[in-house]
């Protein structure tokens, strides 16, 4: 009786020291953000802005970069108001453009002279049916700013990263970049791609130490919604419950720097109707088409067709 309560004693004793140690590693295999030199794109407003202050309060150096140069100020001063050695410094940078781009990473570079992270997290959707949308204004612009500054922004990043044999690169993907939906189009393709260049980018850059993560979030509660233009008559929308504040996927933005993941999808509820597409992609095509283009267009297809 003796033997086995000492045994007893001696492997909880172990499973203790164990599972200390265990926390130590990963303590010391999180990545500490203080410091860190993190570029932020699309940080004057919503998700951008939330993941900026984010690293701010983490005492990271965080470049703002975005159109609106006077709420990249106000942030600014925030940041550095947050006395725990945090940095802001701010860059006017429209994204759609090359020569921007790599001021942005020149600008960077002369400040701090490294990048640690990029946030690649500019991006804008315009929600109609696809004979509705402008071919440049929203067509051609979407892809300028969601596919080509998400690529253009890393091809800048990439050679700083790789002499420094580390990196973090995330990149804001959305559940659009999983399940196309009707007006959904061309902000679809758009995150698709990011998806499909994610996947191959990790792939390449992994062994020169950089991470490569992407994230899907569902909606958030942003400006988003006032730029994409939706006229709805279903009044279909993302339920309360599953919606986010911006400041929840900044925070996860964080953590996916201290703890890369190939893929996150938020809230997690939204990785049922990726698997839905993926395997059944006729019952969400059925229910899609008879729940939401029939009703939303039924007055269009009453019209007889023309000859
Ligand atoms: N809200 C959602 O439901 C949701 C869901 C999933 C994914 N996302 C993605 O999250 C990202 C941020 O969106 P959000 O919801 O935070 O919307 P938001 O509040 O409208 O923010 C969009 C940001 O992108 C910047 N931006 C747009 N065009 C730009 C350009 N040409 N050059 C530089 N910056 C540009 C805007 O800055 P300026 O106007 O100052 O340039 C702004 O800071 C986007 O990639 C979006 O696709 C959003």
């Amino acid at each position: 009786m003796r033997r086995s309560l000492s045994a007893r004693s001696f492997f909880s004793k172990r499973a203790n020291v164990q599972s200390l140690e265990t926390l130590d590693s990963l303590k010391e295999n999180l990545i500490d953000i203080k410091g860190k030199v993190v570029i932020v794109t699309g940080a004057s407003s919503g998700i951008g802005e939330a993941t900026a202050r984010s690293f701010g309060r983490n005492g990271a150096k965080v470049v703002l970069a975005a159109r609106r140069v006077d709420k990249l100020q106000t942030l600014a001063q925030e940041i550095e108001a947050m006395n725990n050695g945090a940095e802001a410094f701010v860059v006017q940078a429209d994204l759609s453009k090359l020569e921007d781009i790599q001021s942005l990473v020149a600008q960077t570079i002369q400040k701090f002279n490294r990048i640690d992270v990029l946030v690649n997290n500019a991006g804008f959707g315009r929600l109609a049916w696809l004979e509705n949308l402008d071919p440049l204004k929203d067509i051609q612009a979407q892809i300028d700013v969601n596919v080509m500054g998400v690529i253009q922004t890393t091809r800048q990043v990439l050679p700083v990263m790789m002499k420094q044999r580390a990196g973090s690169i995330i990149n804001m993907c959305s559940m659009a970049g999983l399940v196309g939906t009707p007006t959904y189009t061309i902000y679809a393709a758009s995150k698709h791609a990011v998806h499909g260049f994610s996947e191959a980018l990790r792939r390449e850059v992994k062994p020169w130490g950089i991470d490569v993560s992407l994230i899907y979030p569902g909606g958030v509660v942003t400006e988003f919604t006032q730029h994409a233009g939706i006229k709805r008559k279903t009044n279909a929308k993302t339920p309360k419950f599953m919606l986010l504040t911006a400041e929840q996927v900044g925070d996860a933005v964080v953590n996916l720097v201290r703890r890369p993941r190939r893929m996150l999808i938020i809230p997690w509820l939204w990785s049922v109707t990726a698997f839905m597409n993926k395997f059944l992609p006729g019952l969400v095509d059925y229910t899609t088409i008879n729940r939401f283009t029939i009703p939303e267009r039924e007055d269009e297809l009453k019209l007889p067709p023309s000859r």
